[in-house]
């Protein structure tokens, strides 16, 4: 069967949990029954169904919405999702566990898909096994679709994209700024952390790929100059205040890098980025840098231990199913800032984007991040000249995103850098 004939255009894989249901909500809030043929798709029908009545009843332009049933461990199930639909949107995790059967199933139906992973020990598996496959099926499979990796990578191609317009020239060093934010976590999302520290503990590939800046890299292009994660309080080499690591930096940084690799190196090979949080100048910054990077260190530290691991996703973190209150992802925010600096022929320059959110990052603001990447791969709206592969999202669909975050509420600036705008 051709992509283009089949039943759906796209299925919400996942729609009972969390961050699923969320994306079933901004689809039918956004989208039309005229423009969109939707399914919601999980392994309960009663929950299905139960979520189905529940948007019929808020979206009155939908009267119905058909409903798919399978389960992550039946991959005959997965087989027939992937090939009843154009795209699939999956918020089915710990990926590590439940992912790899639909990734099969998509590339084998020629399905696009995209997900929500933070797992990079996952996705180097899935680069190292699939991504051929991938490219010979011309199946698009875009990994980190939400908080992570979406700001950070769709604001480095704007940047890059805007220094070559305007300059000439790419910027050979990129800072990314966790600017600000307020959110919440769910239990799938902590299920996953420790699935992610659990990897690290007994898998030596996942333990490389933590450790590797380029781990994501394509086979053979696994080095290069970037020395990778910050992981003290440094003073910044763009803005004269001091920064911290940040703990989305292990994910972000390497989809960046792997968009680099996979676009044909477009920013140079010594490109290098970082990702930081921002603490300000003096010695207010100091502290304020100090008291991030130690809170960290012991968070890892933590997590890094198999018994105190356990004790906390036991007794202190939520379950799978429980995430943050409709309030707390409705007074969420997030501000992400990304600055490029390069050399055009008159000197130096430097290239700012900005992307934000008035919900919170990890749910109400990713809902929109994943709806939007997957209608993006729905009506084919991409400048990437690649069409197939284990992707990220700036190389599997590049710039037309920052147009339909735009239209979905999102703020998405690029210009140069105006210091006093910081
Ligand atoms: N990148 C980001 O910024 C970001 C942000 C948020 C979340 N995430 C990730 O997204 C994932 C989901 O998070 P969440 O909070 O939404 O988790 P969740 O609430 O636990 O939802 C998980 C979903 O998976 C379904 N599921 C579980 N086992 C299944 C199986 N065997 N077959 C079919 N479906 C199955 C669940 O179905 P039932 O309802 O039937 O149990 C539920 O719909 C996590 O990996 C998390 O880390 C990433």
């Amino acid at each position: 069967m051709s992509n283009t004939d089949r039943k759906y255009d796209l299925v919400v894989w996942g729609s009972t949990g969390v961050a699923g249901r969320l994306v079933a909500e901004h689809l039918t809030e956004q989208y039309t029954p005229d423009h969109l043929s939707l399914a919601l798709g999980g392994r309960n029908e009663t929950r299905l169904e139960e979520l189905e009545a529940a948007l019929v009843e808020r979206r009155s332009a939908w009267n119905d919405i058909p409903i798919v049933i399978g389960d992550a461990t039946d991959p005959e199930s997965l087989h027939a999702v992937a090939e009843s639909t154009r795209v699939v949107c999956t918020t089915v995790g710990p990926y590590t566990t439940y992912g790899t059967p639909l990734v099969e199933a998509c590339i084998a139906a020629g399905t696009d898909y995209c997900d929500l992973t933070g797992e990079i020990n996952w996705v180097r598996e899935m680069i190292d096994r699939y991504h051929d496959a991938a490219v010979e099926a011309d199946t698009r499979i875009v990994h980190s679709c939400g908080f992570d990796s979406i700001p950070a990578d769709l604001a480095t191609l704007l940047v890059q994209s805007f220094a070559r317009d305007e300059f000439g020239t790419s910027c050979d060093l990129v800072r990314i700024y966790l600017e600000d934010g307020r959110g919440g976590v769910s239990g799938g999302t902590m299920d996953s952390l420790v699935t992610l520290f659990q990897a690290a503990n007994t898998d030596p590939v996942a333990r490389q790929t933590l450790r590797n800046p380029y781990s994501l890299a394509p086979k053979g292009e696994r080095d290069g100059i970037d020395p990778g994660t910050q992981s003290v309080p440094k003073t910044d080499p763009l803005r004269s205040e001091w920064t911290a690591p940040s703990p989305m930096a292990v994910v972000n940084e390497r989809v960046v890098r792997r968009s680099n690799a996979l676009l044909g190196y477009p920013w140079g090979r010594e490109f290098e980025c970082t990702e930081v949080i921002p603490t300000g100048d003096g010695l207010s910054g100091l502290a304020g840098a100090s008291a991030v990077s130690a809170g960290l260190g012991i968070a890892t530290a933590v997590m890094s231990f198999g018994p105190t691991r356990e004790g906390l996703r036991r007794l202190v973190f939520p379950d799978p199913g429980e995430g943050p209150t409709r309030e707390e992802i409705e007074n969420g925010y997030f501000t992400l800032r990304v600055l490029g600096r390069g050399t055009a022929t008159d000197g130096p320059f430097v290239v700012e984007s900005e992307i934000s959110a008035d919900r919170d990052p990890g749910y109400g603001a990713t809902a929109k991040l994943i709806s939007e990447a997957a209608m993006c791969l729905v009506r084919d709206e991409t400048d990437s000249p690649l069409t197939g592969g284990l992707l990220t999202p700036a190389s599997g669909i590049g710039t037309p995103l920052a147009d339909r975050l735009r239209q979905a509420g999102l703020a998405v600036d690029v210009g140069e850098w105006n210091e006093q705008s910081v």
